[in-house]
């Protein structure tokens, strides 16, 4: 089975082309990791039979913390805590990727105590139906929120991680800079796809010169918002061409505004376009949405559409989803 099959990203080996995706599992205290952690990850990759694991989103800064139980990595003090945590994804040999974001205009004041920042002041609807006109950032404070990112990435790494991915997913901040639909910037973070981009270009050059060359850079890119209006897949296809040219080591596709499952889409879903940055760079690509079975999962590899299959809510589910599918 091609699942089976390892894979390499730089010094890095995965035993399988399983992945489990970030999920939320909201169980810190005060943003640090607990027990709680620890059994969630154990109960999954414990017996080595998922390649890579993709931690939960960790907020960089309190600014952009998106909900109470999340991880926090903006200060050294969280690195043991982490430390912990990877040590008990690799007991059976599975690597670990730390996803870093931060959310931008989803960041509720209510929680964080600040102004919600965005690329622009628009108004924009959240997911509970509240209306958010969000503060426009300035170069400067880009520039802040940057080295808050390429700080968390180098914590990652002294934690034991393998890589460390860039959330530009989900209607998140980079993907608020990114969608046409929330960045109405008239500076050099936006109108043109490049300069839509050009924030997620400066993260991942400065998260480079945090890390080193052999150290996993991923993101998640929140490629097409399904809208009218909204980013495209040409859009992302372009985008993650730059982003191979910019040093990325694997591109995680999932949804933008739309978020992980778009509307009126069948699962699984982003094969659209995964199958087309796939033809478009040599880099892996690892694709989540909607996957359930290993015979789409074979299919998916087969056809070329991903080189990584993510296997979220089933794994939710089903904690041994390897070996009730895959290692019978
Ligand atoms: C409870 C839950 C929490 C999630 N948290 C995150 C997250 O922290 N970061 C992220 O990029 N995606 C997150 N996602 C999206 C998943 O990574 C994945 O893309 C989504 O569940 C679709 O894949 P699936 O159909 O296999 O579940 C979350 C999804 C769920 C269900």
């Amino acid at each position: 089975m091609l699942i089976k099959e390892p894979l390499k990203i730089k010094n890095t080996l995965f035993n399988n082309r399983i992945v489990m995706p970030p999920m939320a599992s909201e169980k810190t205290e005060n943003g640090r990791i607990t027990e709680g952690h620890h059994h969630y990850y154990d109960k999954r990759c414990g017996s080595g039979h998922i390649g890579l694991v993709v931690t939960e989103h960790m907020y960089i800064m309190p600014q952009g913390q998106a909900t109470p139980g999340q991880i926090y990595i903006g200060d050294d003090a969280c690195i043991e805590g982490l430390r912990s945590l990877t040590d008990v994804i690799h007991r059976g040999g599975t690597k670990c990727i730390a996803q870093i974001n931060h959310a931008g205009y989803k960041s509720p004041a209510a929680l964080t105590g600040m102004e919600p920042v965005g690329p622009s002041a628009v108004e924009a609807r959240l997911k509970n139906g509240d209306i958010v006109l969000p503060h426009e950032l300035s170069a400067d404070e880009i520039k802040e929120i940057t080295a808050a990112f390429a700080a968390a990435a180098k914590r990652a790494k002294a934690a034991g991680y393998d890589g460390v991915e860039i959330h530009g997913a989900h209607g998140y901040l980079l993907c608020q800079f990114y969608s046409p639909l929330s960045n109405k910037r008239c500076d050099a973070y936006g109108g043109s796809l490049e300069n839509r981009i050009r924030f997620h270009l400066e993260v991942i050059a400065a998260v480079r010169e945090a890390v080193g060359e052999d150290f996993i850079v991923a993101i998640r890119m929140g490629g097409c918002d399904y809208t009218e209006g909204g980013s495209t897949i040409a859009d992302c296809v372009e985008a993650c061409r730059l982003f191979e040219q910019a040093g990325i080591d694997l591109l995680d596709l999932s949804g933008g505004h739309c978020s992980y499952q778009p509307v009126g889409k069948a699962a699984p879903y982003f094969e659209d376009m995964s199958s087309a940055v796939k033809a478009a760079v040599s880099v892996p690509v690892l694709l989540t949405g909607g996957i359930v079975d290993a015979e789409t999962a074979e299919r998916l590899l087969r056809e070329n559409a991903c080189d990584l299959v993510g296997i979220g809510r089933a794994l939710l589910k089903d904690p041994h989803w390897p070996e009730t599918h895959i290692y019978k």
